[in-house]
């Protein structure tokens, strides 16, 4: 193992508050990860910042009426301060802004520029006619020539996360007015990635263990073969090209973005007053370096930036890139430049931190997406964080309170029920070891929660309410026994719900455990424990319907049961699919022509990723025939076919035996 841990997480745009899927997907793991290493002692940094620089802000800028300096400003400290009151901590947060970070990254680019790996190249770029000017970036937007996706911008296309050419996209369209942009001459200086091709696919044919959906989209690259891209921008905002022929131009945002992790590092250093010391993490191959970040960084992270780091030659390359995929807001993507997300700042004004890190914890976006929801984020915080790990650590210091006058009954002999828990303590705490360290977090803290679950059955099987009257011997052992259970609990816990360990600290009256010493009895006899605190606040369903407005979801009340009349209301009948085709720029939609007792009908569905064309036609399906006609894309549908559907399944609810289409179906 190595002995230096640098934890990066990606630097958030100064464009606008941190939202929930941000979070989940980089920020809070990153946090679980580096408090964990911190509470097995290990020499770990982690190092953040805002990205100041580039399109996305001067966007925002633009849209607000504001200068992009007043809009860095103003995200800079609202994002510091919201992941502070969430409990995320960095050992330095710093900003691309600064003229440290101005000069690490034009020494950046000399240094390549020197080493040959930059070549200037005149090529024709989108110019608005209107506005009067080029298009970098996210100034234009048109359709994803790989996915479809209709608002994919001129760097990257948010939906499949290639990153684009302008050139490629089609039907371009100015951001700013909506004008179609005309060609126009414009010279540019490009990184020579076509040179190193060979290293880096040899470098991540090294990493065998990374995550799949890292190296599959490496994979994609490879096979299109890498091209030189470019690297500077016609804009007013940003670190300028440092040389003479490129007046007013400046570098493209993700150039100069991932140099903010050595110019964090540094300023970390001299704040400690050991303005060396970022060099022992950067210079070191001993340093493992690991950058958190959501799937649509990873073009940039796995091989954009290691390449830059292997022109430069002097640097440690990433060791570990644990990409996460997103926490979608019910299917549709947060999206911060578009304000469609669920704000943290917001979030934490209602809610404890610690009932938004346990419920993002356990819906972790690691292997695929997933989704937010209020109503499961009442759940999990009610039925799992409170039900059973507040329920257990209250039930405990309670009745301690109660029956022993809040002073820690003696062990008087542990019995074997006392001792299995006692190494069911030690099974959970390597397993959350091994799962941390392979950074399936969301598997760390599920074991939490089976240790907890197990913890109270334990309590119910010892009876204490009754040994209490019969046998106090008995009773004082097993509350001594889940102290100790609450102490390690408390430890295990950390990375996950710091503050609600610091509370339990505080009722323990004891100086936090080792991780190593944890699972052995350590809490002295007859000491006073301190008071009772709150844990975990039930969310009521008030608040929940208060937040479900604000995203604009109405709660509608469902009668229990309906009557064999309205039923009736709902014509369902047997169809056949006489054709079925896929929809013009709706990647997910599939138009077809359905025979109903010899009427044809027009319907369109949303099946088209779990159904081809062909192996439609033919089949009997069931539709709801008497559905209002509706418009899906533009396309006219005459009704609804019924399908089982699941995340990522779907299955055409389809008759048993041959019937014709003149069937009713009750
Ligand atoms: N600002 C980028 C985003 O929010 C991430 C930049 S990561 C860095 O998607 F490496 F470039 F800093
Ligand atoms: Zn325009």
């Amino acid at each position: 193992m190595k002995n230096k841990i640098l934890i990066t997480s990606a630097l958030p745009y100064a464009n606008g508050p941190i939202h929930l899927g941000q979070l989940a997907g980089c920020y809070l793991p990153a946090d679980i990860y580096y408090r964990y290493q911190k509470l097995r002692k290990r020499d770990v940094l982690h190092i953040c910042g805002t990205d100041e620089n580039g399109v996305p802000i001067t966007i925002e800028a633009e849209k607000q009426g504001k200068s992009p300096k007043e809009i860095v400003d103003f995200y800079h400290n609202q994002i510091q301060e919201s992941f502070e009151r969430l409990g995320i901590y960095y050992d330095n947060f710093s900003r691309t802004t600064t003229s440290l970070h101005h000069k690490n990254a034009q020494d950046f680019f000399k240094r390549i520029y020197n080493n040959d790996y930059i070549v200037t190249k005149t090529a024709k770029q989108y110019y608005c006619p209107k506005c009067r000017r080029f298009l970098p970036d996210r100034y234009i937007e048109g359709i994803c020539p790989f996915c479809g996706f209709s608002e994919a911008r001129g760097d990257q296309c948010e939906d499949c996360g290639r990153w684009l050419d302008p050139e490629e996209l089609k039907s371009p369209r100015c951001k700013i007015c909506g004008e179609k942009p005309v060609l126009k001459e414009t010279e540019h200086w490009y990184f020579r990635l076509d040179l190193m091709q060979p290293k880096l696919e040899e470098w991540i044919k090294s990493k065998k263990h990374w995550k799949n959906n890292v190296k599959r989209f490496c994979r994609g690259w490879f096979e299109d073969g890498l091209k030189p891209r470019a690297i500077t921008r016609d804009l007013n905002w940003g670190v300028p090209v440092p040389l003479e022929e490129a007046k007013g131009k400046v570098l493209y945002v993700w150039f100069d973005a991932p140099i903010g992790y050595i110019t964090s590092t540094m300023e970390w250093a001299v704040k400690n007053g050991q303005p060396d010391r970022w060099k022992d993490y950067w210079f070191d191959d001993d340093t493992k370096l690991v950058h958190f970040i959501g799937k649509d960084n990873i073009v940039f992270h796995a091989m954009v930036w290691p390449a830059m780091l292997m022109a430069h030659g002097d640097y440690v390359l990433p060791t570990e890139i644990p990409a996460n995929e997103f926490l979608n807001l019910k299917g549709a993507k947060f999206s911060t430049s578009r304000r469609r997300a669920v704000w943290l700042h917001e979030t934490l004004d209602s809610f404890e931190p610690d009932l938004l890190r346990y419920a993002l914890s356990v819906n972790l976006p690691e292997n695929k997406d997933t989704d937010f929801d209020w109503k499961d984020f009442q759940n999990k915080v009610n039925n799992e964080l409170a039900n059973i790990l507040g329920n257990f650590i209250n039930r405990t210091i309670s009745f301690i309170a109660k029956n022993f006058s809040s002073k820690v009954p003696p062990a008087t002999g542990f019995l074997n029920d006392d001792r299995e828990m006692l190494e069911r303590i030690l099974k959970t705490k390597k397993n959350i070891e091994e799962r941390i360290e392979a950074f399936e977090l969301k598997k760390g803290i599920k074991a939490l929660m089976e240790l907890a679950k197990e913890s109270n059955r334990y309590f119910d099987k010892s009876k204490p309410w009754e040994t209490i009257k019969t046998n106090r011997n008995k009773c004082a052992q097993t509350l001594n026994t889940s102290l100790q259970i609450v102490d390690s609990l408390s430890v295990l816990m950390e990375p996950y719900l710091p503050f609600s360990s610091e509370k339990i600290v505080s009722m323990l009256n004891i100086k936090r455990n080792d991780w190593d010493r944890i699972g052995e009895p350590r809490i002295p006899k007859n000491r006073e424990i301190g008071e009772i605190k709150i844990l975990f606040k039930k969310v009521e369903n008030e608040k929940i319907r208060f937040e479900k407005e604000k995203l604009g979801i109405k709660e509608v009340k469902m009668p229990e049961t309906i009557s064999i009349d309205e039923f009736a209301k709902v014509d369902l009948r047997v169809a056949r699919i006489d054709s079925a085709e896929k929809v013009e720029n709706a990647q997910k939609l599939l138009k077809m022509i359905i025979d109903i007792e010899g009427e044809k009908r027009q319907i369109v569905a949303g099946i088209a990723e779990f159904y081809t064309p062909e192996e439609l036609v033919g089949k009997t399906i069931v539709i709801v025939a008497n559905l209002a006609p509706a418009k899906i894309r533009g396309v006219e549908s005459n009704g609804m076919l019924l399908a089982a559907t699941k995340e990522n399944e779907l299955a055409l609810l389809t008759v048993d035996k041959p019937m014709d289409t003149d069937a009713k179906v009750s």
